[in-house]
């Protein structure tokens, strides 16, 4: 098939590149390069089409998706926080930007639309574990900006024909995640402090805990959204169905490195929620997905790969 992956210069865009070429697939990497990066394709050279643009221009989509049979739409502006502060840009990229890929998608006849959705739609109802029947209660503009791009998704599944399938990503890792952002995971934070020599900084107690889900598994859960029949105008949470504290992933982390990571303490970081877990029951039964890689062993692989590149 022939693929377009927006944001495919970014971290989980470009996981899903790879994939795709290494099954054989056509590929087109469709990206701006404000967060992506060139060395995150450094592995696919000559293997992709490689397209430097935005998502706001609607002609240059629509002229790059002719002869596509999916599209991975993962470009986005992903921090929370810089959505609070710059609510008309990232309404612009999170929500025109998607409505612009579904306007080409239905001219082009694209079969099938996956989405990069998040578990920010759940807000702070600490009803837990988050499923997808719950009411999605966001607290931030990236919140409702993700809402929004699924509801438009599920309405074109509806209107056009087009398929489409939106999938509510917890608390991805894995090697790409860029430490240096100020809005960066808190795993790649961690990672790079650990093997700096460096004190982790937990904000609060660390007993807050995340449902980490590691990259490739979220890549395969993709895959399986773009072939699966019968799933179309559906939303599935993508985790690990597990939820780890700061303080236990701080012990996983020095066993892998063999160091005592104690951290410092800072305040409570605001707007932040205490808990977060996803029922993956779902996204199982509908579209066989299993986080095979459980967060020590992503863990294992993420560091191998940063040991590995520096
Ligand atoms: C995550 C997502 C966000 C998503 C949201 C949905 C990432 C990077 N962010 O935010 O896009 O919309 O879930 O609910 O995946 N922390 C520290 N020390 C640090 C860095 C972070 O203690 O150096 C703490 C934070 O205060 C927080 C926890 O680690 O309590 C997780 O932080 P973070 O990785 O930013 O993820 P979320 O806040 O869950």
């Amino acid at each position: 098939m022939k693929a377009l992956v927006t944001g495919g210069a970014g971290f989980i865009g470009s996981h899903i590149a790879e994939r795709l070429v290494r099954e054989g697939h056509q590929v087109v990497v469709y990206d701006n390069f404000s967060s992506g990066r060139r060395e995150n394709l450094a592995t696919l050279e000559d293997k992709v089409e490689v397209v430097d643009a935005d998502v706001r221009d609607a002609p240059q989509l629509d002229y790059r998706m002719a002869g596509c049979d999916v599209v991975f739409h993962e470009a986005a502006v992903v921090s929370v926080p810089y959505s609070v502060e710059h609510p008309q840009e990232t309404h612009d990229v999170n929500i025109q930007g998607t409505l612009n890929v579904l306007l080409a998608a239905k001219k082009n006849a694209v079969k099938r639309v996956v989405f990069a959705c998040s578990a920010a739609v759940y807000g702070e109802d600490p009803e837990l574990p988050k499923k997808e029947s719950m009411r999605p209660l966001p607290i931030s503009p990236y919140g409702v900006e993700k809402i929004t791009g699924e509801m438009y998704l599920q309405t074109w599944a509806k209107l056009y024909g087009v398929e489409t399938v939106s999938l509510r990503y917890f608390n991805v890792f894995g090697p790409r995640q860029d430490p240096r952002s100020p809005y960066s995971g808190v795993i790649s934070v961690f990672v790079s402090r650990a093997l700096e020599g460096q004190t982790p900084m937990v904000f609060g107690d660390g007993s807050q805990s995340r449902d980490f889900v590691y990259v490739g598994n979220v890549v395969d859960a993709n895959l399986r959204a773009a072939t699966t029949p019968g799933v179309s105008g559906r939303a599935y949470n993508v985790g690990c169905g597990q939820r780890t504290t700061l303080l236990e992933l701080l012990g996983m982390l020095g066993r892998i490195v063999g160091r005592d990571l104690t951290p410092t303490h800072g305040p409570v970081r605001a707007g932040d929620i205490k808990d977060s877990l996803a029922d993956i029951s779902l996204a199982r039964a509908e579209l066989g997905y299993s986080p095979v890689v459980g967060v020590e062993e992503g863990l294992r692989r993420l560091i191998e790969h940063v040991r590995s590149t520096r």
